[in-house]
This record gives structure tokens, sequence and C-alpha cells, in this order.
């Protein structure tokens, strides 16, 4: 296993491009099992999801072939249906090639995703869309298998979600695109991400736009040809370098910025200190603007702030002036990092918000939680962070403890680099051309 060597308090400067986005791009692949026509996607990010995500649907019989920054799938016109559990297990997004099977094949077989360290993050609102759309769906537990079939084909349907869900929109927009009739998705996710996908779908044939507020209308068509379409950058990726550039103190011009999907972020960051200077529509420097001070962010889905900004958020804020609180509602268990940064000194301490009704505020099920989950934590800074040994459990905590790691003082070892790995493109690299001291090495050097 590899992990970071990072030596820290250095200002990053210099300029960096954001790479292609990581949620659409494994959307994107499973949107090319749709068509037997040849898909081009470009701005496709060099990350272990994407890899991930091109094994699973060769895995389903399409060909992958990724150079450079560019992908191009061809499925055949026969589809295997059931995705290798150890695919599926290692890619939670797998479960997405439910609806493209079901409409080109009429049955699927496809691993429950399970959960990460952030949460139990069940389908059960994919699963209630797809059976109203006419699948039969049924979860075995021997095998550890979802079983679809659909042998009369999907049909268009009036879908409400109970609350929101990024990928269950996603789902339904792969699975009704196909489908015979007319498909109104109402209470439809609106991250960003799922308009890309849209736009990829409309490139390929398919009639769908966005209807209304949070309401998505797809008329089925009986088929889709292939498409070369480029898809986003990533503004996860873009808010991580944002933050990097505030926390060190040091400047960041960023290319192929997206100022406008990161309305949310900028608030929060001009009111706590970090400074913005859009230099263009898809240029934008940050900075450290003065002494950085506390601020209050509660997550939320899209148009809110995101649940993946809050980590590297909580960061900056160890070095506020103040008593900072951030509220997850989105996940019940996303401050994996906090132990680790606190290992560092960070003052963090866990609450629970009051909130009345908890299972119509929170975006995931209530009664997933299990005792030890917290859905707050308070920071006191401005604290001085030393360096520490550090474990990454998930993809943007990874992304996080880099950061602490970058403004501590000292040597820090960070283990768990497979995690960033997953959705950061060359991350040491990146850091390094803007000066930061950071090297990955093999366990077995230290
Ligand atoms: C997507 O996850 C992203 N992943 C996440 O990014 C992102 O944080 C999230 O959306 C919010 O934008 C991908 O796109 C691959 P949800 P997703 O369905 O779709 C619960 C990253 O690091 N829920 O909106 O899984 C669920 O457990 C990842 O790139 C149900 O209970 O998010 C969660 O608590 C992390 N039942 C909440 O709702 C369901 O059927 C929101 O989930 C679906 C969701």
């Amino acid at each position: 296993m590899d992990l970071f060597v990072v030596r820290g308090s250095t200002p990053l400067s210099g300029e960096i491009t954001v790479a292609g986005a990581k949620n659409v791009a494994l959307k994107a692949f499973v949107t090319a099992l749709l068509t037997d026509s040849e898909v081009t996607l470009g701005n496709i990010p060099h990350i272990g999801d994407v890899v991930a995500m091109g094994e699973v649907i060769k895995s389903l019989g399409a060909t992958v072939d990724i150079t450079s920054h560019t992908a191009r799938i061809h499925t055949p016109k026969k589809l295997v249906s059931r995705v290798p559990l150890e695919l599926g297990a290692r890619l939670r997004a797998s479960s997405l090639v439910v609806g493209p099977l079901l409409a080109r094949v009429g049955n699927a077989m496809i691993p429950n995703p399970g959960g990460c360290r952030i949460g139990a993050r069940p389908i059960d609102r994919h699963i209630q869309g797809l059976i109203r759309m006419g699948a039969h769906i049924r979860y075995h537990s021997e095998d550890g298998y979802f079983h679809a079939q659909a042998p009369d084909g999907l049909h268009g349907v009036t879908f409400e979600f109970p609350k929101n869900t990024h990928t269950g929109t996603e789902t339904l927009i792969l699975a009704a695109v196909l489908a015979e009739g007319t498909t109104v998705l109402k209470n439809a996710a609106e991250e960003v991400e799922i308009d890309d996908l849209i736009g990829l779908l409309s490139a390929m044939g398919a009639h769908i736009r966005r209807s209304g507020a949070r309401e998505i209308t797809i008329d089925g068509v009986p088929s889709l040809h292939g498409a070369r379409y480029s898809i986003a950058p990533d503004r996860n990726e873009e808010v991580t370098f944002a933050i990097a550039a505030a926390i060190t103190n040091g400047s960041v011009v960023v290319h192929a910025s997206q100022p406008k999907a990161l309305d949310a972020f900028m608030t929060p960051v001009l009111a706590a200190g970090g400074g913005i200077q859009m230099i263009d529509a898809h240029t934008t420097r940050y900075f450290r603007k003065r002494a950085l001070v506390a601020g209050d962010i509660m997550t939320a889905p899209y148009p809110g702030f995101m649940t993946d900004w809050q980590a590297p958020w909580a960061v900056l804020m160890t070095q506020a002036r103040g008593v900072s609180t951030v509220h997850e509602t989105v996940f019940e268990s996303r401050f994996s990092y906090v132990q680790e940064l606190q290992k560092m000194g960070a003052k963090i301490a866990f609450y629970d918000p009051a909130v009345t009704n908890p299972e119509a505020f929170y975006n995931f099920n209530w009664g997933d939680r299990v005792n030890g989950h917290h859905q707050g934590i308070r920071i006191t800074g401005p604290t001085t962070l030393h360096n520490a040994i550090l474990d990454i459990t998930d993809l943007r905590a990874g992304a996080t403890l880099l950061l602490a790691a970058l403004v501590a003082e000292g040597e820090s070892f960070v283990h768990g680099v497979a995690h960033v790995d997953r959705g950061y493109e060359h991350i040491e690299d990146r850091l390094r051309a803007l000066g930061a001291h950071i090297k990955r090495i093999k366990e077995g050097d230290i």
C-alpha cells in the first residue's frame, strides 16, 4: 500500500486545471450501455473509480478504450446481465447499470451496492421507481444480489421521490429513456452532474428535459445512437484546491472553473476570509483575503452546500478564529476524518443539532442511523495543527487529511492513499506543482 509523506505549512501558489467530474464520468460509462453504437467521452479523469467502472461495463460485454483523457466505449447487441460481485462491491455506482440492462436485455443482477464509511446508503428509492416502471425486483440475501426482470419492458410513469437522491434520479433517467411512453420524475435531484448526464443522453437522441423545479420529463424512444461528448469538470476538485489556497495562505488559479455551480461554496468562503477573483468565465483565483473567521455551514442537496465539501471546509475552520459548526444532513456518518484531525491537535467536538422531525429533515433514512452517529461538529480555532500518522477512510476525507497535513507543522504520514486515487487525478503531482512538499512512498520504504 502506498502512503503520502507531507511536510507542511507551505503556501500553495500556481495554476491547476480541474479534471473531468468523477460523478459524471461514472454515469457516462453506464450510459454507453444504452446503445450498440460507439460512444466517445472526452475529459475523462485518470482515477481509480473510472478504471473500476470500465471493468464493470467490460464484464457486461462492452469494449472500453481509454487513451489520454478520452474513452471510446462500444457495447455489443447482446449484453451480459450480471455484474460480478467483487466488481459491484468495489464501486457503489455500479448499481446504475440496472436501468440500461432492463431496457436492453430485460433482466439484471446487480450486487447490493452496500454502504461505505459514510453511511448505509441503501437504494430503496431507486428500486421503488423501477418497480413503478414495471420491473420485478427482489433482493436475495443468500447471494447478495438484486434480481430484476422486466419481461414486458419498462413503461413510463409519474414517480415522486420520497426524498432527494442523486444517483436514484440518474437510475430512473437511465431506465426511462428507452421505456414505453413518458416518465415524469418529481422531487428529482438538481445536482449539476445530472445536467451533464442529460446533455450526453440528449446527444444520443434521448428526449429529456428539466420540465420544472425538481421535475424531469422523459419521452421514451425506441433506441439511442452513439455520440461524442466531453464531460464537465469536477466541482469537488475545485473546492478542494480553493480551500488548499485559503488554508495555506497561498494563491491558486483554477482553470476549467465552474463558479456557477459553486454558489453555495463561495458565500461562506468569502465570509470566512477567503478570497475569490473571477479572472474569466472559467478561470478563478482562490486565496486568503484576511485572517480567517469561524462560520457555520449546513450541508444539503443541490443547490445547498454539498456534503462532499464539508470535510475540507472543517479543516479550513480549524484555522479560523472562533467556534464553527458543521451540520451534516445528507449522510448519517460523514465525520470519519474528525478523529484524524484531533490527532493533529484540532479542537473538534460532536454535538447533535436540535431537529424537530429528523425523518423529514434529514436526507438519509432516519432509521439507518446506528449508535455513535452524530450529525454535528463544533470546531474551535484557530489551532496550530501538528504532524501525525493519519489514516484515510473515504475518498473526500482523504483529500481533507492531505489539506490538514499541508497546514500542519512537521512531516505527516498519510496512509490509505488508494482512497484518494479513486477520485483525484495524480493529486500529489498537482499539489507539488503548487509548491507542496509531498511524496508518495511504499509502506515498506518508511
Ligand atoms: C451521490 O451519492 C454521489 N456519488 C456522492 O458523492 C454525493 O455525496 C451524493 O450523491 C450527494 O450529492 C455518486 O454520484 C457516485 P444520494 P448518492 O442518493 O447518489 C440516502 C463522492 O465522494 N438514500 O443523494 O449515493 C443515502 O443513504 C460521493 O463522490 C437512501 O436512503 O447520494 C444518503 O444518506 C460520496 N435511499 C442520502 O439518501 C436511496 O435509495 C443521499 O443519497 C438513496 C439514497
